[in-house]
């Protein structure tokens, strides 16, 4: 076989085979193909597309160039969730502890975070001394003791993964659906749960920029995860805003508290109830959708969600004390409306990007992020504003640089007419 060959087939809109797939991954994580070659392949991909069987073939070679996590020795039903990326987005460490609190069991590997989105990792880094370097032997006792972990994902899961998506992000084929269904899914299956809900966010600051692309490709992986025997769930959700109120890693935690404790901001509590709905029916712990999410409320409600985030911070070393003390930063910096109007938008790219900025997150992977700084948001979309309101609060322990007013400037975008209040799930597909 060749691979030039495989490349020309791809160029002309033809099916590339099984064997054929086997063959450029297994030889590209060997260091058989170069770059330039699989390059060129990837940007074939990029214009031509794939069909489902070929995203399916390329998944599972992928998975197999590296560790698949073995859960059956986990009692139950496994669940996992990921998201594509979202800014203030902290349902993890709501949804977990409402479903493990009924019996499902989460066994969840994350990564940290890049740019203008936050990574779960960072956020429970956050809190002192918890680790995430959990020995497989221990993140499978953890899920068995209090139904609940989350680790690190390792080098060794899905290698070809770390090759393809450094390639992809210097050759620009990253916003490829069948590329990005494969990459997602590939490590969600070598993470071993049996039921998989796909957060799939659209808007600014996301891979898919309409309803329309993020379908197909949530129809994509949801295919891909049912061939492979998973119950795949995937939310299309709105990111014309961040998630929550908060941005920045202790900030978003204490809203997880507030959250689990019934005091959290409608749209991430309806994101969660969702998704842990679907997980906890899926899980069998509920005889319908419906039924598991006045269940996954009654959590919230009866305060078992809220302690059970507690048992898995503890579980995981993790301390944080006084909420009032919790976070300490040198200053607060008020930003203000420059008009009148209804909130249309709030850019969750700036406002990811200002989080990053103030030192929240980090520009390259190397990078040391402040877990103390961050973004308070005091309004939202359709929220009435007059000149001169609270808009949001920069939590600061340095000076802001002179970039970081305009780009909040250009964030909030305030309109005369009326805003509706925007839905935060806008479809689901599930199979
Ligand atoms: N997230 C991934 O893990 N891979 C992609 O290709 C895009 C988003």
């Amino acid at each position: 076989m060749r691979m030039v060959d495989i490349i020309e087939k791809k160029r002309m809109g033809e099916v590339n085979t099984q064997a054929e797939i086997d063959f450029l991954i297994n030889g590209y994580v060997a260091g058989d193909i170069p770059d330039y070659q699989i390059s060129s392949w990837l940007m074939a991909v990029f214009f031509q597309g794939m069909t489902e069987e070929e995203a399916y073939h390329l998944t599972i070679a992928m998975l197999h160039s590296g560790d698949i996590i073995d859960l059956s020795q986990i009692a139950g039903v496994k669940v996992d969730k990921h998201s594509t990326g979202g800014v203030g987005d902290k349902t993890t460490l709501v949804l977990g502890p409402i479903v493990a609190s009924v019996g499902a069991k989460l066994a969840k590997l994350s990564g940290r975070g890049l740019g203008h989105t936050g990574g779960t990792l960072d956020k429970m880094e956050s809190i002192d001394g918890l680790s995430f370097a959990l020995p497989e032997d221990k993140f499978i006792k953890q899920v068995n003791d209090i139904n609940m972990a989350v680790a690190g994902q390792t080098k060794k899961i899905v290698p070809a993964d770390k090759l393809l998506y450094a390639l992809r992000d210097v050759t620009g084929t990253v916003p490829s659906k069948p590329l990005i269904a494969s990459s997602i899914m590939s490590k969600k299956l070598a993470s071993g749960a049996d039921v998989i809900c796909l957060d799939v966010k659209i808007g600014d600051g996301a891979f898919m920029k309409t309803i329309e692309e993020a379908v197909d490709l949530s129809k994509l992986m949801v295919s891909i995860g049912s061939q492979s025997g998973k119950k795949v769930t995937a939310f299309i959700t709105n990111m014309d805003q961040p998630l929550g109120m908060t941005i920045g890693n202790r900030l978003e935690i204490k809203e997880v508290i507030e959250t689990l404790s019934g005091n959290g901001p409608n749209d991430l509590e309806t994101l969660c109830l969702d998704i842990a709905s679907y997980m906890i029916f899926y899980a069998k712990k509920a005889d319908s959708v419906e039924s598991a999410r006045i269940l996954a409320k009654e959590q919230i409600t009866n305060g078992k969600a809220l302690a059970k985030f507690y048992e898995f911070i503890e579980a995981q070393g993790g301390k944080i004390g006084d909420l009032d003390k919790f976070i300490t930063v040198k200053e607060i910096i008020p930003y203000y409306a420059k008009k009148t109007g209804y909130i249309k938008r709030i850019k969750a790219l700036n406002i990811g990007l200002v989080s990053m900025k103030l030192g929240g997150g980090r520009e390259t992977k190397e990078q040391d992020i402040d877990p103390n700084v961050g973004v308070v948001l005091h309004k939202k979309v359709s929220d009435y504003v007059k000149k001169g309101d609270l808009l949001c609060e920069l939590y600061c322990n340095k000076a802001i640089g002179s970039d970081i007013v305009p780009m909040l400037d250009d964030a909030y975008e305030l309109v005369t007419e009326v805003v509706k209040k925007p839905d935060t799930i806008l479809e689901i597909i599930t199979k």
